[in-house]
């Protein structure tokens, strides 16, 4: 098997994983094996440093944590205990390679789930400790910060949109461990609100690409919502006050009315982008003046993490990048999503640099992405 969209273990079903195909006999001066467990999707990925996804395995629990609406953490540290090893034999076979072809191993060692991030660190520690290579324990914001120098030509500085289930923040990219944050959410994160909101309209889980689907064909002027921060001097972000004035329209508009996928329900979604988007826009013009002060260039800009995937954000960011006098710079979708290429990208990247990491190195829940660490002289 081995195929994206097959199955593994029961109700299990992989995602889409944005693969490149392995060309059969590239010789690569570096092989990664890569591990992401942060959250809901147990991801194993094999990278070489010429920029070839060898093989890109993502499980998601969407069946498992369906019923509550969202992550239970307990649930998704037993899944990824359950298929880690199974999905790593995996990989290896689809990309047809042997342990002695691999040059390292990332995990994803923090912030996310703790529980998580244990099991994805341990087998990371255990692959690496039996075939006497390194190991490297990756940020998860930096494996979203790096996709795009896996799937193009990017150089550094950028200026980086990072939009995910967790984070919401803007920040000058300048370098491997030399990430600079510009701006951050005071409260909910982009991806948070779109789920919450989502579940509001009994849309379940995950919400961002149902309410996407939900919002074809929407009006997105019907409903005024509100755009919080918008026009002002910081480069934070706030949504609670946006997931606040959804539920108040949900209210006063009646379930009757909302009920499957009525035109309501989807101007309410196509608003909701809309709010969204001129959030984003804004922001991300604004940013775009203080990198260019603080970088001497005018961009690219560069949007990843989950709520990249989303083509009415991805259209008008692209729009504020011309604005500003550069262009945008995104992932493909499936690479936007979690996933274990790119971590083991960034694994790639940092080996580059003859960075590594001892095998005592202790999962961070909370590791902001200003604390991860370059080399000696950056
Ligand atoms: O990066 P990611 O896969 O996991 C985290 O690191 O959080 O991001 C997940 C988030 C979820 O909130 C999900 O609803 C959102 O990304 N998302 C989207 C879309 N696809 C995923 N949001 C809006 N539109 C999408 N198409
Ligand atoms: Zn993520």
């Amino acid at each position: 098997m081995g195929k994206l969209g097959g199955k593994l273990g029961g109700n299990l079903a992989f995602k889409s994983g944005g693969q490149h195909r392995a060309r059969a006999l590239v010789s690569a001066a570096m092989i990664v094996l890569g591990i992401e467990t942060s959250c809901d999707d147990t991801a194993v990925a094999l990278v070489d440093s010429e920029r070839h996804i060898r093989a890109n395995l993502v499980l998601a629990q969407l069946d498992e944590h369906r019923p509550y609406g969202g992550v239970v953490p307990e649930i998704a540290a037993r899944s990824h205990l359950d298929h880690l090893d199974t999905l790593v034999t995996r990989a290896m076979a689809e990309a047809g390679l042997d342990f002695d072809d691999i040059d390292a191993v990332a995990a994803t060692a923090g912030p996310g789930l703790i529980g998580g991030v244990f099991v994805g660190v341990m087998t990371g520690k255990a692959i690496a400790a039996a075939r006497s290579l390194p190991f490297l324990a990756i940020n998860h914001l930096e494996g979203h910060a790096l996709t795009v120098r896996l799937t193009s030509d990017a150089e550094f500085p950028y200026l980086l949109l990072l939009v995910s289930g967790g984070h919401c923040q803007l920040v000058a990219v300048e370098g491997i461990g030399r990430y600079h944050r510009l701006g951050t959410t005071i409260d909910d994160a982009v991806g948070e609100c779109f789920d919450k909101c989502a579940k509001m309209l009994g849309l379940g889980y995950p919400g961002g690409p149902a309410l996407e689907r939900l919002a074809q064909g929407g009006d997105p002027a019907r409903f005024d919502l509100p755009r919080p921060m918008m026009g002002r001097d910081t480069l934070d972000f706030s949504f609670s006050g946006l997931k606040t004035a959804v539920r108040h329209r949900i209210v006063d508009i009646g379930p009757d009315e909302l009920r499957g996928e009525s035109q309501t329900a989807r101007d309410l979604a196509a608003s909701f982008h809309a709010a969204v988007a001129d959030v984003l826009a804004d922001r991300c013009a604004r940013a775009l003046t203080v990198f260019q002060t603080r970088c001497g260039r005018s961009g690219p800009l560069v949007v990843a993490g989950g709520v990249a995937a989303n083509q009415t954000l991805r259209a008008r960011l692209s729009e504020v990048a011309a604005a500003g006098g550069t262009h945008l710079i995104a992932p493909p979708p499936a690479l936007c999503t979690d996933n274990a290429a790119m971590i083991a990208w960034a694994g790639i990247e940092r080996r580059r640099l003859d960075l590594r990491d001892p095998l005592d190195f202790a999962p961070r829940p909370r590791w902001p992405l200003g604390e991860v660490g370059g080399p000696v002289s950056a």
